[in-house]
């Protein structure tokens, strides 16, 4: 179910960035095979595709989800939903193994019990960016975000509680897990333009996976 890489690295020491936001580099490489086929299942059922904003724009970065709840946006605004509305049909189920790499890096940083019911799924082609943001479309702020990255290198901004904070930078790469929750739950983030890059699992792209708890 949840394979462990044959030359997994140890387990990781999770750097504290701030008060409730953590950095651990390389948790995901773990399972990383495993992820990328769930990750390959999964969007067989439920495709990326690029959501409008509601401001009619497109987003450059594809998306989907997987769990009970999905995260998407349109005309409407933005929203969690059970159904995925590009196929009619219930967003897949979170396959065990990712639900448990996020758990245990939640647990690592001392959110222990944390059970996503959503992950979004983002490909970030070369070129695409993610603008700063707040993730505050869940019911519960108690509970924190594990962001997994795979593929190509990124740069991270990450922000403080105001828009106008200066955003950190931080390079992530394959297989790095950032976490924040409790009074950092609300810290602004988003990711700089991907510059052009090949990975041997993911070729030009980058995957992060973001795990929440929605509902
Ligand atoms: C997100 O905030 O949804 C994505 C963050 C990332 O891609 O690292
Ligand atoms: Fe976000």
């Amino acid at each position: 179910m949840c394979t462990k890489d044959l030359f997994s690295r140890p387990a990781t020491t999770p750097h504290r960035l701030s008060e409730a936001t953590f950095y651990l580099p390389g948790f995901a490489l773990r399972n990383e095979a495993s992820l990328l086929i769930d990750i390959a299942r999964v969007l067989e059922q439920s495709p990326l595709r690029h959501m409008q904003t509601p401001g009619g724009f497109t987003m450059s970065v594809a998306m989907s989800n997987c769990g009970e709840l999905g995260w998407v946006s349109d005309r409407k605004g933005y929203r969690y939903t059970t159904m995925d509305p590009l196929t009619n049909a219930p967003w897949p189920a979170l396959p065990p193994c990712m639900q448990q790499l996020a758990t245990e890096a939640a647990a690592l940083c001392g959110f222990a019990g944390f059970m996503p019911d959503a992950c979004l799924i983002n490909r970030y082609a070369p070129g695409t960016r993610m603008s700063l943001h707040q993730d505050k479309n869940e019911q519960d702020f108690s509970a924190p975000i594990v962001s997994v990255s795979l593929g190509v290198d990124a740069v991270f901004q990450l922000g403080g509680l105001q828009r106008s904070d200066k955003p950190l930078r931080m390079g992530l790469q394959h297989g790095d897990v950032v976490v924040w929750g409790g009074e950092d739950r609300l810290r602004f983030h988003g990711v700089l333009p991907i510059k052009p890059q090949q990975h041997p699992l993911t070729g030009a792209d980058r995957i992060n996976l973001t795990f929440r708890k929605a509902g």
